[in-house]
């Protein structure tokens, strides 16, 4: 009798724990959760941040100067035309800096080889630069036309910082990179080196962390990994529908 009350006290005690170990789990994954949505607006604002001082303290003062610039200069155009354009071609100098300004602004929205070349294109672009002739490359490309342009810009730039990683890192002798529709439309990113891999213990820089944060922004998610057979694959699944598949 007191055996079976034994028993029974056992099970249920066991049951409690579980539970008890589940709710734990769902309110720790949760709390997780909110750290990393919070981390991804502090991101995002700080970014906002960033451009807006570009903008205003080098861009806006940069070309209120050129308009003051151009109004002395034709106060002096009838009396002193010589003096008048001197201050013409300084102000043409001001203009082309700040245009080398612009661009760069605009680059780090998105950079112009995605509208030129295409994603594969300026993969290829990307991958040349960075590691031919020393490494030989392949970039394969499925369908990724009409990708909403947020996902694009990811792909491009996890697929630049793993590229930079070969080059840097790895002394590989081969990279293979892979642009790919998954079922349910996600982006699928692979970049597969045949280098020596990731020492054990490497501190995971900027680079690595940032792969991740770029991936999770949409939703997606990036792992880097080293697989037995040796060398590094980075693998990063980004979702097309703002962030419904994960
Ligand atoms: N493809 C790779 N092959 C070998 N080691 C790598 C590779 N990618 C990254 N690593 C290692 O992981 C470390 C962290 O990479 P990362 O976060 O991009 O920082 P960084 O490139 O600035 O050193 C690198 O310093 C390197 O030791
Ligand atoms: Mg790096």
């Amino acid at each position: 009798m007191d055996a079976v009350r034994v028993a029974r006290d056992e099970r249920l005690l066991a049951d409690v724990v579980r539970q008890a170990a589940a709710a734990a789990r769902a309110s720790a994954l949760a709390a997780e959760l909110q750290h990393s949505r919070e981390q991804l607006v502090a991101a995002r604002e700080e970014e906002c941040r960033r451009l807006r001082r570009d903008l205003h303290d080098g861009l806006g003062p940069a070309l209120g100067a050129v308009v003051l610039r151009i109004d002395t200069a034709r106060n002096l155009a009838a009396t002193r035309p010589e003096e008048s354009d001197r201050i013409l071609r300084q102000v043409r100098g001001d203009v082309s800096a700040a245009l080398t300004d612009l661009r760069r602004l605009v680059h780090d929205l998105r950079p112009p080889a995605l509208d030129d070349l295409g994603l594969a294109g300026a993969v290829r672009q990307q991958a040349e630069r960075l590691l031919a002739p020393r490494v030989a490359v392949t970039v394969e490309a499925g369908d990724v036309a009409d990708l909403p342009a947020a996902v694009e810009v990811a792909a491009y730039r996890i697929t630049s910082e793993a590229l930079a990683n070969v080059a840097r890192h790895a002394s590989a002798s081969r990279v293979r990179v892979c642009l790919e529709r998954e079922d349910g439309g996600a982006l699928g990113v692979t970049v597969a080196d045949d280098g020596v891999g990731i020492a054990p213990g490497a501190p995971a820089g900027v680079g690595l962390v940032s792969l991740r944060e770029r991936a999770a922004e949409l939703g997606g998610r990036c792992a880097v990994e080293c697989p037995a057979t040796g060398g590094t694959v980075v693998r990063a699944v980004l979702p097309t529908d703002g962030g419904g598949t994960r």
